[in-house]
């Protein structure tokens, strides 16, 4: 099999995750919960891995990155935690449903204001839009890093500029980018960076959180057991342990770990993320221009600003049909149809056919990229 569905989850995971899974299922304990070997083992793993992901993420504080089951819940509990009601939201047709989707709840039940900056043709955010809907007085900006359908990254240090210049915070969903495009809150002035453990940080699905800068402060998103103050009446309200009510999952968070060290000895995210852009490359150099062909994102005018991803259609059919016979065909993985994001494919009139993406990872290699190529011009010519 070919797997190009790495903006999916990155299924070839590093031998070591695989390890150290398999050794932290034997031997953890549950962190912050007493003080046996195991417990204390758990503890200790969670904080490597806390400081591992800060580090990555350029957030100072090890203990404002808080664990969760991936960054839907994290973009959930940041999103609900920050925006209360009657507030101004700005957003952009780029999301994934897990900004859309809480907005839209917040917008039903506590009466949020949601505006949605739109995009040019090929997918970029049109930044000028948003800086015309971020108003004074708005709340929050919510914003992609990495659109998931056609890989187009977004200037995120920008949109935290403007953001602060009318007293907005702003939160940045990392689930496409965290591992393979670099980020650094501080320098880049980013309130909350959530991110998935499962696609570009190597480790297991279960694994993702939120790191959040200092003098933000998220409501805690669900109260419970903290392993700390057992006798006060609510969820305590300290880092991290606001954002993280129940038993972590030490066990994925020991192969996030193992994943956060991987890529940091592949050169960290900005190498692996220069590997994966420079098979999406070859991949898009090889299928553009393909007579019935169409390709979505920003590949034509501005590859530096495009992401592992090259998304695609064949005329006349359905983006399912064609993902079908690339598996069926030539056991190439990749995924089609709507992929969550329901605004940008309106804004790339998709809506109906739904796209195909393939999406490279460390894994690939030019031979299959080659393959993939092959495959896409033959079906195209049939
Ligand atoms: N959100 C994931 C994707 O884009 C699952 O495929």
């Amino acid at each position: 099999m070919i797997y190009l569905d790495n903006a999916a989850t990155t299924m070839r995971k590093p031998q070591e995750v695989v390890d150290a899974v398999v050794a932290a299922m034997g031997s953890l304990g549950n962190a912050g919960r007493g003080a046996s070997a195991g417990a204390l083992d758990a503890g200790r793993m969670v904080l490597r891995c806390r400081e591992a992901m800060a580090h990555l993420l350029g957030c100072p504080r090890a203990d404002h990155v808080c664990f969760s089951a991936n960054s839907t819940s994290a973009l959930n509990a940041a999103i609900s935690g920050l925006v209360g009601p009657g507030d101004r939201v700005v957003t952009t047709v780029l999301e994934h449903n897990s900004v859309l989707r809480p907005l839209a709840r917040l917008a039903d039940e506590r009466g949020a204001e949601v505006a949605y900056a739109g995009c040019d043709a090929h997918g970029f955010l049109d930044m000028d839009d948003l800086e015309r809907l971020a108003t004074p007085g708005t709340r929050l900006v919510a914003v992609t890093h990495g659109s998931n359908v056609t890989g187009n990254l977004v200037d995120v240090a920008r949109v935290a500029e403007l953001a602060h210049a009318v007293g907005a915070l702003v939160v940045v969903d990392a689930s496409q980018t965290a591992g393979a495009v670099p980020l650094d809150m501080a320098s880049m002035g980013l309130d909350v960076v959530c991110f998935t453990g499962h696609k570009g940080l190597m480790g297991p699905q279960g694994t993702g959180g939120m790191a959040v800068a200092e003098g933000v402060e998220p409501r805690p998103w669900a109260e419970g057991g903290s392993g700390v103050h057992s006798f006060e009446r609510r969820h305590p309200l300290g880092w991290p342990t606001r954002l993280e009510a129940g038993t972590l999952n030490a066990h994925g968070l020991a192969g996030l770990a193992a994943g956060i060290a991987f890529i940091e000895k592949n050169g960290g995210p900005a190498a692996v993320g220069a590997r994966e852009h420079e098979l999406a490359q070859r991949l898009y150099e090889g299928v553009a221009g393909v007579p019935c062909v169409t390709v979505y994102g920003g590949w034509p005018v501005a590859p530096e600003r495009c992401g592992g991803i090259v998304a695609l259609n064949v005329d006349g059919l359905d983006s399912a049909e064609v993902a079908d016979a690339l598996s069926a065909g030539w056991g190439i993985a990749c995924r089609a149809g709507a992929h969550c994001a329901p605004l940008m494919h309106r804004a790339l009139g998709t809506e109906r056919q739904g796209i195909v993406r393939l999406s490279c990872g460390w894994f690939n290699t030019e031979d299959e990229v080659d393959a993939a190529v092959d495959a896409v011009r033959a079906i195209a010519a049939s």
